[in-house]
Protein backbone atom coordinates (compact mmCIF):
# COMPACT_ATOMS: atom_id res chain seq x y z
CA UNK A 1 0.00 0.00 0.00
CA UNK A 2 1.56 3.64 -1.29
CA UNK A 3 2.78 5.56 2.54
CA UNK A 4 1.01 8.89 2.24
CA UNK A 5 2.99 10.15 5.49
CA UNK A 6 5.42 8.55 7.41
CA UNK A 7 7.53 8.91 10.55
CA UNK A 8 11.11 8.05 10.00
CA UNK A 9 13.86 9.20 12.28
CA UNK A 10 12.00 12.56 13.34
CA UNK A 11 11.97 13.68 10.18
CA UNK A 12 8.07 13.51 8.29
CA UNK A 13 8.59 12.04 5.09
CA UNK A 14 5.61 12.48 2.20
CA UNK A 15 4.79 11.49 -1.27
CA UNK A 16 4.25 14.64 -3.36
CA UNK A 17 0.92 14.11 -4.42
CA UNK A 18 1.03 17.49 -6.67
CA UNK A 19 3.55 15.19 -8.83
CA UNK A 20 1.48 12.24 -9.23
CA UNK A 21 0.84 10.40 -11.07
CA UNK A 22 4.28 11.49 -13.04
CA UNK A 23 6.63 11.23 -10.59
CA UNK A 24 6.77 10.09 -7.33
CA UNK A 25 8.53 12.09 -5.26
CA UNK A 26 9.26 11.67 -1.46
CA UNK A 27 9.60 15.07 0.43
CA UNK A 28 10.62 15.02 3.83
CA UNK A 29 10.37 18.12 6.37
CA UNK A 30 11.58 18.83 9.79
CA UNK A 31 9.89 21.43 10.96
CA UNK A 32 6.13 22.49 11.48
CA UNK A 33 6.67 25.35 9.13
CA UNK A 34 7.71 23.13 6.14
CA UNK A 35 4.57 21.03 7.20
CA UNK A 36 2.01 23.68 7.20
CA UNK A 37 3.66 24.90 3.70
CA UNK A 38 3.31 21.51 2.34
CA UNK A 39 -0.71 21.15 3.35
CA UNK A 40 -1.09 24.72 2.12
CA UNK A 41 0.35 23.71 -1.27
CA UNK A 42 -1.01 20.59 -1.50
CA UNK A 43 1.88 18.42 -1.33
CA UNK A 44 -0.42 16.52 1.04
CA UNK A 45 -4.37 16.54 1.09
CA UNK A 46 -7.44 14.49 1.75
CA UNK A 47 -9.03 15.64 5.66
CA UNK A 48 -7.12 12.65 7.68
CA UNK A 49 -3.98 12.74 5.75
CA UNK A 50 -3.95 16.21 6.60
CA UNK A 51 -4.88 16.05 10.09
CA UNK A 52 -1.91 13.17 10.70
CA UNK A 53 0.30 15.77 9.27
CA UNK A 54 -0.71 18.23 11.47
CA UNK A 55 -0.14 16.02 14.32
CA UNK A 56 3.26 15.23 13.18
CA UNK A 57 4.10 18.61 12.71
CA UNK A 58 2.59 20.17 15.96
CA UNK A 59 4.90 17.06 17.54
CA UNK A 60 8.23 18.86 15.72
CA UNK A 61 7.27 22.45 16.38
CA UNK A 62 7.05 21.33 20.19
CA UNK A 63 10.76 19.83 20.68
CA UNK A 64 13.05 21.28 22.90
CA UNK A 65 10.42 23.30 24.67
CA UNK A 66 8.70 22.17 27.92
CA UNK A 67 6.39 23.69 30.85
CA UNK A 68 4.47 27.01 29.98
CA UNK A 69 7.56 27.70 27.36
CA UNK A 70 6.35 24.68 25.53
CA UNK A 71 2.56 25.40 25.94
CA UNK A 72 2.89 29.08 24.42
CA UNK A 73 4.93 27.17 21.71
CA UNK A 74 2.31 25.14 21.14
CA UNK A 75 -0.20 27.89 20.78
CA UNK A 76 1.31 29.48 17.91
CA UNK A 77 2.83 25.94 16.35
CA UNK A 78 -1.38 25.20 16.23
CA UNK A 79 -2.35 27.76 14.95
CA UNK A 80 0.43 27.94 12.10
CA UNK A 81 -0.98 24.43 11.08
CA UNK A 82 -4.91 25.19 11.51
CA UNK A 83 -4.70 28.28 9.23
CA UNK A 84 -3.60 26.01 6.31
CA UNK A 85 -6.75 24.48 4.96
CA UNK A 86 -9.86 25.24 7.30
CA UNK A 87 -12.49 22.72 5.53
CA UNK A 88 -11.54 19.61 7.02
CA UNK A 89 -12.05 18.98 10.26
CA UNK A 90 -9.99 16.30 10.99
CA UNK A 91 -7.08 19.36 11.01
CA UNK A 92 -8.16 20.50 14.21
CA UNK A 93 -9.54 17.55 15.66
CA UNK A 94 -6.26 16.05 15.58
CA UNK A 95 -4.00 19.48 16.91
CA UNK A 96 -6.93 19.40 19.88
CA UNK A 97 -5.89 15.80 20.77
CA UNK A 98 -2.21 16.95 20.35
CA UNK A 99 -3.20 19.95 22.90
CA UNK A 100 -4.61 17.84 25.45
CA UNK A 101 -1.41 15.54 25.62
CA UNK A 102 0.48 18.19 25.80
CA UNK A 103 -1.48 19.75 28.92
CA UNK A 104 -1.61 16.57 30.54
CA UNK A 105 2.11 15.76 30.10
CA UNK A 106 3.66 19.49 30.14
CA UNK A 107 5.75 18.80 33.72
CA UNK A 108 8.09 16.50 31.71
CA UNK A 109 11.37 17.55 30.69
CA UNK A 110 11.78 18.83 27.06
CA UNK A 111 13.11 15.60 25.51
CA UNK A 112 10.07 13.13 27.24
CA UNK A 113 7.37 15.94 26.51
CA UNK A 114 8.36 15.39 22.77
CA UNK A 115 8.67 11.69 22.79
CA UNK A 116 5.18 11.70 24.55
CA UNK A 117 3.64 14.05 21.71
CA UNK A 118 5.60 11.93 18.94
CA UNK A 119 3.57 8.48 20.46
CA UNK A 120 0.51 10.63 19.98
CA UNK A 121 1.01 12.02 16.60
CA UNK A 122 2.21 8.19 15.79
CA UNK A 123 -1.49 6.64 16.95
CA UNK A 124 -3.62 9.06 15.17
CA UNK A 125 -2.07 7.76 12.13
CA UNK A 126 -1.84 3.96 13.26
CA UNK A 127 -5.54 4.43 14.43
CA UNK A 128 -6.57 6.09 11.18
CA UNK A 129 -5.76 3.13 9.19
CA UNK A 130 -7.50 1.03 11.19
CA UNK A 131 -10.63 2.79 11.41
CA UNK A 132 -10.54 3.30 7.49
CA UNK A 133 -10.06 -0.81 7.52
CA UNK A 134 -13.47 -1.31 9.73
CA UNK A 135 -15.32 1.25 8.22
CA UNK A 136 -14.17 -0.32 4.66
CA UNK A 137 -15.77 -3.75 6.04
CA UNK A 138 -19.11 -2.00 6.74
CA UNK A 139 -18.98 -0.20 3.58
CA UNK A 140 -18.52 -3.47 1.75
CA UNK A 141 -20.84 -5.67 3.16
CA UNK A 142 -23.58 -3.09 1.42
CA UNK A 143 -21.97 -3.98 -2.22
CA UNK A 144 -23.04 -6.37 -4.16
CA UNK A 145 -21.05 -9.07 -5.71
CA UNK A 146 -20.44 -7.40 -8.79
CA UNK A 147 -20.78 -4.25 -8.89
CA UNK A 148 -19.89 -0.25 -10.21
CA UNK A 149 -18.97 2.31 -8.02
CA UNK A 150 -18.51 6.10 -8.90
CA UNK A 151 -16.48 8.16 -6.98
CA UNK A 152 -15.43 12.00 -6.74
CA UNK A 153 -11.95 13.35 -5.97
CA UNK A 154 -9.34 10.68 -4.16
CA UNK A 155 -10.97 8.89 -1.03
CA UNK A 156 -7.90 6.89 -1.02
CA UNK A 157 -5.08 5.82 0.80
CA UNK A 158 -3.20 8.79 -0.72
CA UNK A 159 -6.23 11.09 1.89
CA UNK A 160 -5.59 8.93 4.30
CA UNK A 161 -2.95 7.54 6.87
CA UNK A 162 -3.47 4.52 4.60
CA UNK A 163 -6.21 2.33 2.92
CA UNK A 164 -8.61 5.09 2.38
CA UNK A 165 -12.44 5.44 2.97
CA UNK A 166 -14.61 5.80 -0.39
CA UNK A 167 -11.57 3.76 -1.80
CA UNK A 168 -11.60 1.53 1.30
CA UNK A 169 -14.91 0.26 0.99
CA UNK A 170 -13.73 -1.00 -2.94
CA UNK A 171 -10.78 -2.42 -1.15
CA UNK A 172 -12.69 -3.89 1.13
CA UNK A 173 -15.42 -5.38 -1.11
CA UNK A 174 -12.51 -6.73 -3.11
CA UNK A 175 -10.94 -8.50 -0.37
CA UNK A 176 -14.28 -9.79 0.25
CA UNK A 177 -14.23 -11.71 -3.12
CA UNK A 178 -16.60 -8.85 -4.92
CA UNK A 179 -15.71 -8.07 -8.22
CA UNK A 180 -15.51 -4.00 -8.36
CA UNK A 181 -14.96 -1.27 -11.12
CA UNK A 182 -14.67 2.07 -10.52
CA UNK A 183 -15.93 5.28 -12.55
CA UNK A 184 -14.12 8.48 -11.09
CA UNK A 185 -14.60 12.33 -12.26
CA UNK A 186 -11.38 13.65 -13.10
CA UNK A 187 -12.46 16.77 -10.29
CA UNK A 188 -11.22 19.27 -11.86
CA UNK A 189 -9.03 21.93 -11.38
CA UNK A 190 -6.78 19.95 -8.93
CA UNK A 191 -7.47 16.67 -11.06
CA UNK A 192 -7.30 14.40 -7.86
CA UNK A 193 -10.06 11.75 -9.64
CA UNK A 194 -7.75 11.36 -12.63
CA UNK A 195 -4.17 11.66 -11.34
CA UNK A 196 -4.87 9.80 -7.84
CA UNK A 197 -7.71 7.80 -7.59
CA UNK A 198 -7.01 6.32 -11.11
CA UNK A 199 -3.01 5.92 -9.72
CA UNK A 200 -4.20 4.18 -7.01
CA UNK A 201 -6.68 1.76 -8.57
CA UNK A 202 -4.40 1.36 -11.77
CA UNK A 203 -1.65 0.10 -8.94
CA UNK A 204 -4.10 -2.51 -7.35
CA UNK A 205 -5.43 -3.92 -10.43
CA UNK A 206 -9.04 -2.54 -9.66
CA UNK A 207 -10.53 -1.40 -13.16
CA UNK A 208 -10.83 1.76 -13.28
CA UNK A 209 -12.78 4.89 -15.68
CA UNK A 210 -11.97 8.16 -15.74
CA UNK A 211 -14.68 10.57 -16.85
CA UNK A 212 -15.07 14.27 -16.97
CA UNK A 213 -16.96 16.04 -14.65
CA UNK A 214 -19.46 16.82 -16.63
CA UNK A 215 -20.08 13.56 -17.80
CA UNK A 216 -21.29 12.41 -14.72
CA UNK A 217 -25.21 13.28 -15.52
CA UNK A 218 -24.92 11.28 -18.59
CA UNK A 219 -23.48 8.10 -17.13
CA UNK A 220 -25.81 7.65 -14.15
CA UNK A 221 -28.64 8.03 -16.77
CA UNK A 222 -27.29 5.40 -19.12
CA UNK A 223 -27.77 3.42 -16.11
CA UNK A 224 -25.18 0.47 -14.61
CA UNK A 225 -23.86 2.67 -11.91
CA UNK A 226 -24.89 0.99 -8.56
CA UNK A 227 -23.91 3.65 -6.14
CA UNK A 228 -21.62 6.76 -5.81
CA UNK A 229 -19.60 6.76 -2.69
CA UNK A 230 -17.10 10.18 -2.06
CA UNK A 231 -15.59 10.83 1.05
CA UNK A 232 -15.87 13.85 3.80
CA UNK A 233 -13.67 16.44 5.10
CA UNK A 234 -16.68 17.52 7.33
CA UNK A 235 -20.17 15.97 8.64
CA UNK A 236 -22.63 18.60 10.54
CA UNK A 237 -24.49 16.63 13.35
CA UNK A 238 -27.19 17.04 11.37
CA UNK A 239 -25.25 14.78 8.76
CA UNK A 240 -24.93 17.51 5.88
CA UNK A 241 -21.42 16.98 3.90
CA UNK A 242 -19.06 19.23 2.76
CA UNK A 243 -16.93 17.57 0.76
CA UNK A 244 -14.67 17.95 -2.62
CA UNK A 245 -16.28 20.73 -4.98
CA UNK A 246 -18.76 18.78 -7.07
CA UNK A 247 -19.72 16.06 -5.00
CA UNK A 248 -23.01 18.35 -3.99
CA UNK A 249 -24.07 18.27 -7.74
CA UNK A 250 -23.44 14.30 -8.33
CA UNK A 251 -25.78 13.84 -5.06
CA UNK A 252 -28.59 15.66 -6.95
CA UNK A 253 -27.37 13.51 -10.08
CA UNK A 254 -27.78 10.43 -8.17
CA UNK A 255 -31.07 11.17 -6.45
CA UNK A 256 -32.43 12.28 -9.22
CA UNK A 257 -31.29 8.43 -10.93
CA UNK A 258 -32.03 6.54 -8.15
CA UNK A 259 -28.68 5.83 -7.14
CA UNK A 260 -27.72 5.73 -3.55
CA UNK A 261 -25.52 8.00 -2.42
CA UNK A 262 -22.91 6.60 0.47
CA UNK A 263 -20.58 8.67 2.83
CA UNK A 264 -17.59 6.64 4.15
CA UNK A 265 -15.58 8.96 6.81
CA UNK A 266 -13.62 7.90 9.73
CA UNK A 267 -15.71 9.09 12.82
CA UNK A 268 -12.96 11.53 13.37
CA UNK A 269 -14.84 13.90 10.47
CA UNK A 270 -18.58 14.41 12.16
CA UNK A 271 -18.68 17.25 14.05
CA UNK A 272 -21.06 17.78 16.74
CA UNK A 273 -20.49 21.20 17.38
CA UNK A 274 -21.30 22.25 14.06
CA UNK A 275 -24.81 22.11 13.64
CA UNK A 276 -25.49 22.22 10.15
CA UNK A 277 -23.52 22.85 7.16
CA UNK A 278 -24.04 26.33 6.51
CA UNK A 279 -21.63 26.91 9.67
CA UNK A 280 -18.43 24.84 7.99
CA UNK A 281 -16.07 27.16 6.56
CA UNK A 282 -15.79 26.80 2.72
CA UNK A 283 -11.86 27.11 1.73
CA UNK A 284 -11.03 29.21 -1.47
CA UNK A 285 -8.49 28.33 -3.62
CA UNK A 286 -5.96 30.36 -5.60
CA UNK A 287 -7.24 31.36 -8.93
CA UNK A 288 -4.56 30.21 -10.91
CA UNK A 289 -5.74 26.73 -10.25
CA UNK A 290 -8.57 27.07 -12.90
CA UNK A 291 -6.78 29.81 -14.89
CA UNK A 292 -3.58 28.08 -15.88
CA UNK A 293 -3.11 24.28 -17.48
CA UNK A 294 0.74 24.19 -16.36
CA UNK A 295 2.56 27.32 -17.23
CA UNK A 296 -0.03 27.95 -20.18
CA UNK A 297 -3.21 30.42 -19.38
CA UNK A 298 -6.44 28.75 -19.91
CA UNK A 299 -8.56 31.49 -19.69
CA UNK A 300 -8.07 35.37 -20.48
CA UNK A 301 -6.28 37.68 -18.15
CA UNK A 302 -8.33 39.73 -16.35
CA UNK A 303 -11.57 37.32 -16.14
CA UNK A 304 -13.04 36.76 -12.65
CA UNK A 305 -12.24 33.64 -11.07
CA UNK A 306 -14.55 32.11 -8.18
CA UNK A 307 -12.53 29.03 -6.90
CA UNK A 308 -14.54 27.28 -3.52
CA UNK A 309 -12.66 23.89 -2.91
CA UNK A 310 -15.29 22.20 -1.27
CA UNK A 311 -19.21 22.25 -1.01
CA UNK A 312 -21.91 21.07 1.15
CA UNK A 313 -24.46 18.01 0.28
CA UNK A 314 -27.78 18.41 2.29
CA UNK A 315 -28.11 15.61 4.52
CA UNK A 316 -31.18 14.52 2.95
CA UNK A 317 -29.58 13.69 0.05
CA UNK A 318 -27.31 10.71 1.40
CA UNK A 319 -28.70 7.60 1.47
CA UNK A 320 -26.08 6.55 4.30
CA UNK A 321 -22.48 7.83 6.43
CA UNK A 322 -20.10 4.42 6.48
CA UNK A 323 -17.91 4.97 9.49
CA UNK A 324 -15.70 2.46 11.69
CA UNK A 325 -18.34 2.42 14.14
CA UNK A 326 -20.83 1.43 11.86
CA UNK A 327 -23.62 2.71 9.13
CA UNK A 328 -25.31 5.39 10.11
CA UNK A 329 -29.00 6.21 8.23
CA UNK A 330 -31.31 9.44 8.76
CA UNK A 331 -32.40 10.64 10.51
CA UNK A 332 -28.49 11.66 11.12
CA UNK A 333 -28.74 14.02 14.07
CA UNK A 334 -30.23 10.52 15.92
CA UNK A 335 -28.24 7.94 13.70
CA UNK A 336 -24.65 9.63 14.43
CA UNK A 337 -25.44 11.17 17.73
CA UNK A 338 -26.11 7.24 18.29
CA UNK A 339 -22.56 6.37 16.97
CA UNK A 340 -20.87 8.34 19.21
CA UNK A 341 -22.59 7.18 22.23
CA UNK A 342 -22.10 3.46 21.24
CA UNK A 343 -18.47 4.02 21.86
CA UNK A 344 -16.15 1.01 20.85
CA UNK A 345 -13.08 1.03 23.80
CA UNK A 346 -10.43 3.19 22.64
CA UNK A 347 -7.15 1.10 21.30
CA UNK A 348 -4.27 1.46 23.92
CA UNK A 349 -2.04 4.53 23.07
CA UNK A 350 1.47 3.47 23.09
CA UNK A 351 3.89 5.59 24.81
CA UNK A 352 7.61 5.61 24.05
O1 LIG B 1 -8.74 19.37 -1.58
P1 LIG B 1 -8.51 17.95 -1.15
O2 LIG B 1 -7.83 17.13 -2.18
O3 LIG B 1 -7.84 17.89 0.19
O4 LIG B 1 -9.97 17.38 -0.98
C1 LIG B 1 -10.13 16.05 -0.59
C2 LIG B 1 -11.53 15.61 -0.52
O5 LIG B 1 -12.45 16.35 -0.76
C3 LIG B 1 -11.76 14.20 -0.04
O6 LIG B 1 -12.88 13.66 -0.64
C4 LIG B 1 -11.95 14.24 1.48
O7 LIG B 1 -10.89 14.91 2.09
C5 LIG B 1 -12.11 12.92 2.05
S1 LIG B 1 -10.60 12.04 2.04
C6 LIG B 1 -10.75 10.56 2.78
Amino acid sequence: MVRTIEWRADRVRMIDQRLLPAAEVVRVYHDYRQISRAIKEMVIRGAPAIGVAAAMGAALGIRGYHGRRALARFAAVSAALKATRPTAVNLSWALARMERVLSENVGLDAERLFRRMRAEALSICREDIAANRALGRHGASLLGDRVTVMTHCNAGALATAGYGTALGVVRAAREAGKTVRVIVGETRPFLQGSRLTAWEMRKERIAVTIIADGAAGYVLKRGGVDCVIVGADRIAANGDVANKIGTYSLALLARHHGVPFYVAAPFSSVDFSCPGGERIPIEERPAAELTRLGARPSAPHGAAVYNPAFDVTPAELVTAVITERGVAYPPFARSLAALAEALPPLPPTQHS
